[in-house]
C-alpha cells in the first residue's frame, strides 16, 4: 500500500516515529513534510496529503498534528476523503471496518508515539465491512455531492 504522510511543526516528532515504523513494513511511504518542527500551517499540509489520497496517487494517508482536529477539519473538506481522528486502537479499527476511512490524523499531543504507532498498526490493518456500511458511506459521497457548486 502507498502511504502519503504529513504534519504540521506540532506533529513533526510523531510523524518521524510513524515514517520509521513505516519505514520497517512492507508499505510504501511518501513523507510529504514539514521537514522541521519550525511553524507552518497544518491545512497546507492537510491538503497535499488530501489530494494525493483523493487523487489516487496513493492509497491511504496519515495527518499528524497537535490534536488531530485541524488535520481531520481540513482534510475533510476535499471531496473524497473520508478523514477520522484516532485517539485508540478501538477508534482507528472502526473507522476502517463502518466509515472506510482513508486517512487518519493523530494528535501528537494527545498520544504518545507509541501508542501513535498502535493506532496506526490497527488502522493499517483492517478492512472496510462493506454491506450496509458501503450504503452510508455512498450517503457521505452524496452530501458530497449536494454541497457542490453549480458550476463545479
Ligand atoms: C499548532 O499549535 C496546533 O494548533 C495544531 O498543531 C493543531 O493541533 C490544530 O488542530
Amino acid at each position: 500500500m502507498k502511504i502519503a504522510v504529513g504534519s504540521d511543526h506540532a506533529g513533526f516528532e510523531l510523524k518521524k516515529a510513524l515514517v520509521e515504523y513505516l519505514g520497517s513494513t512492507c508499505h510504501h511511504v511518501e513523507d510529504m513534510g514539514t521537514g522541521s518542527g519550525e511553524s507552518v500551517d497544518y491545512p497546507d499540509f492537510a491538503a497535499v496529503v488530501g489530494k494525493a489520497v483523493a487523487g489516487g496517487s496513493a492509497d491511504r494517508g496519515v495527518l499528524v498534528c497537535g490534536t488531530g482536529i485541524g488535520m481531520a477539519i481540513s482534510a475533510n473538506k476535499i471531496r473524497g476523503v473520508r478523514a477520522a481522528n484516532c485517539t485508540d486502537e478501538y477508534s482507528a479499527e472502526m473507522s476502517r471496518r463502518h466509515n472506510d476511512a482513508n486517512i487518519l490524523t493523530l494528535g501528537s499531543r494527545v498520544v504518545t508515539p507509541e501508542i501513535g504507532v498502535r493506532i496506526l498498526k490497527v488502522w493499517l490493518g483492517t478492512e472496510f465491512e462493506g454491506g450496509r456500511h458501503a450504503k452510508r458511506v455512498r450517503k457521505i459521497t452524496g452530501l458530497e455531492n449536494q454541497n457542490r457548486h453549480p458550476d463545479g
